[in-house]
């Protein structure tokens, strides 16, 4: 399972990525907002960082307009992924963008049909927002399930499955267990697994033990 990160933070960002972990990052505009900095300069600084793929959002929302944003943003560097929502205008920019040779994610998907025109659209990566749904009392990890079914059925389905809204650890271990290809995780989840208290405690006994020796392993 592939690991992105879900911010537009370049700090949080340089972080993550020296731990070796993070496969690429996402970006939407409500986190572009949060950053508080030039759209541009910020993927500048993420694309220079991580080797992965980096999805930048179009904010059109009619076909031609989201083709000429896409197109810019896929010239800004070779690993951007353009954004589109699944709409209409987006699933028609999706195989437009495709076909160029540009990665397309497909966001803000919430159905399984949804997630099968993506697919049909040919493109790279398909978010389903499981935390969203949860939130209106759904269960998001159902439709991760449920697409990956679908797509397993079909040699032609090559859309890689991006969960995303993720919440807490949970999400990405079960999108884990069911096979999802990559999960966007928000920083402060991301770190949070690999936190567990049995581990702090143990640690702490352990240096406890270690300093009544008296011993140290460097000089
Ligand atoms: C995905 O690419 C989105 O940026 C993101 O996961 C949305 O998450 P949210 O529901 O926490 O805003």
């Amino acid at each position: 399972m592939k690991f992105f990160v879900d911010t537009a933070d370049i700090e949080e960002i340089r972080d993550l990525a020296a731990t070796g972990l993070l496969d690429g990052v996402t970006t939407n505009p409500s986190l572009v907002a949060k950053a508080g900095r030039d759209f541009f300069d910020v993927l500048a600084d993420i694309c220079a960082c991580v080797e992965g793929p980096v999805s930048a959002e179009v904010t059109a929302i009619e076909f031609e307009s989201m083709i000429e944003e896409g197109r810019k943003l896929a010239a800004l560097a070779n690993n951007i992924a353009v954004k589109v929502p699944l709409t209409w205008d987006g699933l028609k920019a999706c195989r437009l963008l495709t076909q160029e040779g540009t990665k397309v994610n497909v966001t803000l998907c919430f159905s399984l049909s949804q997630a099968v025109l993506a697919a049909k659209v040919g493109a790279t990566f398909v978010s389903p927002f499981v935390g969203r749904l949860d939130d209106i009392s759904h269960d998001g990890m159902d439709l991760i399930a449920d697409i990956k079914k679908i797509y397993d059925n079909y040699e032609s389905f090559t859309t890689e499955i991006l969960v995303a809204s993720i919440r807490h650890p949970g999400h990405v271990v079960e999108a884990a267990r069911l096979g999802a290809d990559i999960c966007t995780v928000p920083p402060v989840v991301l770190r949070k697994l690999a936190s567990h208290p049995l581990t702090d405690r143990g640690l702490e006994q352990f240096l406890e033990d270690w300093r009544s020796t008296g011993q140290k392993i460097l000089n």
